[in-house]
């Protein structure tokens, strides 16, 4: 098949090379001359792992090219991907759908032939709709048709997630286009993965209802280890005994200092907004939306009060700015929160990451970065572990401690053992357990 794939940025560019990894005929397209510029040789604007090298292989065998300009390759196509941006809109949450309107105009202008025009993108409700309007009135005679397909990958996981997905979602009433789409995705059909086929405007609100559904498990079980703290329970074994419940699920129960990322806020808004238009309001959404906004601030306090109550002139080491490991993503980090929430108590803030300095240095203006671990402990009076990369998960405890000038551990993401951060001289504080509670046991 020959797909075009609009917008090169983490869903297109990571279901690009995949789509042509399968072994089809795919061109990514973006606007931005200096992303195709540097994709054409060999340099990824994200970090993703195992990207560029899918994206090298793919490009070597002939199946996988990068253009600023959509027409040639829109009119070869059997199908066109719109994976632009969605951002939230200033001011009321809504996405803002303007780069979605635009390659839609684009795209009508180019058509060809039958054409299948997938949103890849998370788009609300009714935006199928839209674009077929556009694209309908743009030319008239064009034969075509308007799927949601919506991506359900993780960043730092994206290429697994999209070789081997959960299930695939297709929202058409057309069976021209269902048969395209079977064909885009026979690899994984072959691998079982099953394909659900449903009307358009369900596969946009099964989108977002996957994702406000994992932000408000994420939600309810940080709302738990807070309540763990008060009660003197662990909030890590709460979540091993809920999880093991086969309705419930292991997953996304990690409780930490709120979600971030570029999907659950934006996601999550742009679902109440829509649900309230329709004057149906969500109110557990917003509920979820407000909780962990207010989380992400509250955490800066507990560091504070870890400290003794003050930060003023303190040194705070910060491990792991981006909102999750493997990913140079800073987009709604918890980290921007707690920085700002110690800045503002006087603390100065120090701060070290894997990937992400290079995003973070324009958004942090007044923190200073390290070179590793150690030496953003260096004379520090506490470690914040913000991140649970896994660079953080075997520190060298001993030379942590001796790098510090008081041995406070504050550990986001639970990643340490407390009775072992506390034989090795920290005063511990994890998330949703006491200090000196022992790590899940299954015996
Ligand atoms: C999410 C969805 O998982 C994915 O299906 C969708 O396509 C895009 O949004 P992503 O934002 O890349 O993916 O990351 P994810 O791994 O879901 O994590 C999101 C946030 O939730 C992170 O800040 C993470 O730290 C947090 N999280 C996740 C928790 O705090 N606890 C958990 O148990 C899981």
């Amino acid at each position: 098949m020959r797909i075009a794939m609009i917008g090169a940025g983490y869903v297109g560019l990571v279901s690009g090379a995949c789509l042509a990894d399968f072994g089809h005929d795919v061109v990514c397209i973006d606007r931005d001359p200096t992303k195709i510029a540097a994709l054409e040789q060999g340099r990824m604007p994200i970090y993703e792992p195992g990207l560029e090298s899918l994206v090298a292989d793919n490009v070597r065998q002939g199946r996988l090219s990068f253009r600023t300009e959509l027409r040639e390759a829109v009119a070869g196509a059997d199908a066109v991907f719109i994976a632009v941006g969605t951002p939230s809109r200033r001011g009321d949450g809504f996405a803002d759908l303007s780069f979605v309107h635009d390659a839609a105009r684009e795209i009508a202008g180019a058509l060809s032939g039958y054409t299948v025009v997938v949103t890849k993108s998370t788009v609300p409700v009714g935006t199928g709709d839209e674009v077929e309007r556009i694209i309908r009135e743009t030319v008239s005679q064009a034969e075509f048709a308007v799927v949601s397909n919506p991506e359900f990958l993780r960043e730092g996981a994206a290429i697994g997630d999209f070789k081997r997905p959960d299930r695939i979602v297709v929202g058409t009433e057309d069976p021209r286009a269902e048969a395209v789409m079977r064909e885009v995705y026979r690899p994984l059909y072959l691998n079982a993965s099953p394909i659900l086929v449903t009307g358009r405007r369900t596969a946009e609100l099964t989108k977002y209802a996957a994702n406000a559904f994992l932000a408000a498990k994420i939600t309810f079980i940080n709302e738990m280890a807070d309540l763990c703290e008060a009660v003197g329970a662990d909030v890590q074994q709460v979540a091993r005994g809920i999880g093991l419940d086969g309705r419930i699920g292991t997953k996304f129960l990690h409780a930490g200092p709120g979600y971030g990322g570029s999907c659950f806020p934006k996601d999550t808004l742009a679902l109440a907004k829509t649900a309230q238009d329709h004057g149906m309001p969500l109110r557990i959404v917003e509920t979820v939306v407000a909780v962990n906004d207010q989380r992400k601030r509250a955490m800066a306090r507990k560091v504070i009060r870890a400290c003794g109550g003050s930060v003023r002139g303190k040194t705070i080491a910060l491990l792991g700015l981006t909102f999750k490991p493997d990913t140079d993503d800073m987009r709604e980090a918890p980290s921007l929160a707690i920085a700002a929430g110690l800045q503002d108590g006087g603390a100065k803030v120090r701060a070290y990451d894997p990937e992400g300095i290079e995003q973070a240095r324009p958004l942090l203006p007044a923190v200073s970065f390290a070179e590793d671990a150690y030496s953003c402990a260096e004379g520090a009076d506490a470690v914040v572990i913000v991140t649970e990369w896994n660079a953080f998960r075997a520190l060298d405890l001993k030379r942590l401690h001796m790098a510090m000038r008081t041995p406070v551990l504050v550990d986001l993401r639970n990643i340490y053992d407390p009775a072992i951060a506390a034989q090795h001289g920290f005063a511990y504080q994890g998330v949703g357990r006491s200090a000196g509670t022992a790590s899940t046991s299954e015996a």
